[in-house]
């Protein structure tokens, strides 16, 4: 590659590609739907998102992946993707975010596929993280991850003016969450339990209409990133904080550069620079319809956003097979 494509600047398009890329990954998980085949639906997620991304002319480099070198075979931490003819871009992806989603049928999966420039994202390892986000719109300072649930949702209440018994929160339904779901409910906010899938859930308070106010509790710290992509291209807040439950995930934060202990992190510290991000339902959410396959073909969802512009596209795209090359992904 010529010395001066590498500093070349993210070419806007750049977001729209991408979407190319999470509809490749969520129509091959989407034949997977219930099938009870939590492996074999993510393979050939990221048999499509790798090939998809190769097509693209960037030099990439995947900084939050779907796991270590070794431990998967493709898009692992390191992993270098496109036609590396392009600007250096960093990735941070999931081809399928809720593999056991779509193995039972259920709501809330979706491709997905953030890019930024080289070294944008913070590259935390692959434990969990607790989170707090809300959408755009709001004053600064209206959520602190350090407050009691109940402090939170009183001040977003105020924030929001509707009465906090108004106010729906998202939680992943998990014991690990038994306490703080028993604080919102004392607190007298409603909840919707997701079984997986927090991106859309944490992405879904800043989208109108998704009837979601605030998203609460931990998940994947991989996650985290992504979420926090989409919210920094909406004026959304999110607040997170690495959790070590062993001494070996603190030497695996250390080992992707992060010190041991867990500083507040905010969306400017998980995510900087020119940031895009893409996504495709494959089930129905909060954020995005399901494919919908039909003779022939099949309908996609997809969000796009730009962190630089705040720009946020929905596009629903119409997919011929018919006319797909062989070895295309339908
Ligand atoms: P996968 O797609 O990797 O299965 O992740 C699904 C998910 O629900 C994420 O959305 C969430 O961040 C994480 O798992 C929660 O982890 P855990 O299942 O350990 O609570």
């Amino acid at each position: 590659m010529p010395m001066s494509e590498s500093h070349l600047p993210m070419d806007r398009n750049l977001a729209l590609e991408a979407v190319r890329v999470t509809e490749a990954a969520a129509l091959a998980a989407s034949r997977f739907i219930g099938r009870g085949d939590e492996r074999a639906a993510d393979t050939a997620a990221m048999e499509a998102m790798r090939g998809a991304l190769s097509a693209l002319f960037i030099d990439g480099r995947v900084v939050i992946g779907e796991g270590d070198q070794g431990q998967v075979p493709m898009l692992f931490t390191g992993d270098k993707v496109g036609n590396g003819k392009g600007p250096t871009i960093d990735l941070a992806l999931d081809a399928l975010e809720g593999t056991s989603i779509v193995a039972k049928g259920g709501h809330n999966a979706v491709a997905v596929l953030a890019l930024t420039e080289n070294g944008g994202f913070l590259p935390v390892p692959d434990i969990h993280m607790e989170k707090i986000a809300v959408g755009p719109g709001l004053p600064v300072g209206v959520i602190d991850i350090d407050d009691e649930p109940a402090e939170n949702l009183r001040r977003l209440a105020l924030a929001k003016g509707v009465d906090l018994e108004d106010l729906m929160v998202c939680i992943l339904d998990r014991p690990r969450h038994e306490e703080l779901i028993d604080k919102v409910r004392t607190a007298g906010a409603r909840i919707v339990l997701i079984t997986d899938g927090d991106v859309s859930g944490a992405i879904a308070t800043a989208l109108p209409g998704s009837g979601i106010d605030i998203y609460m509790g931990s998940g994947g710290a991989p996650e985290g990133i992504l979420a926090a992509t989409a919210l920094a291209s909406t004026g959304g807040q999110m607040q997170c904080r690495l959790m070590f439950r062993t001494e070996a995930e603190k030497a695996r934060a250390r080992a992707a550069g992060q010190c041991d202990h867990a500083n507040r992190l905010t969306i400017e510290d998980m995510v900087r620079g020119d940031a895009m991000f893409a996504a495709t339902g494959v089930t129905d959410g909060a954020m995005l319809m399901g494919v919908r396959r039909h003779r022939g073909g099949a309908i996609t969802h997809s969000l796009v956003m730009r962190a630089r512009t705040g720009t946020m596209r929905f596009m629903e795209s119409h997919h011929n097979f018919l006319l797909k090359e062989p070895g295309d992904v339908r």
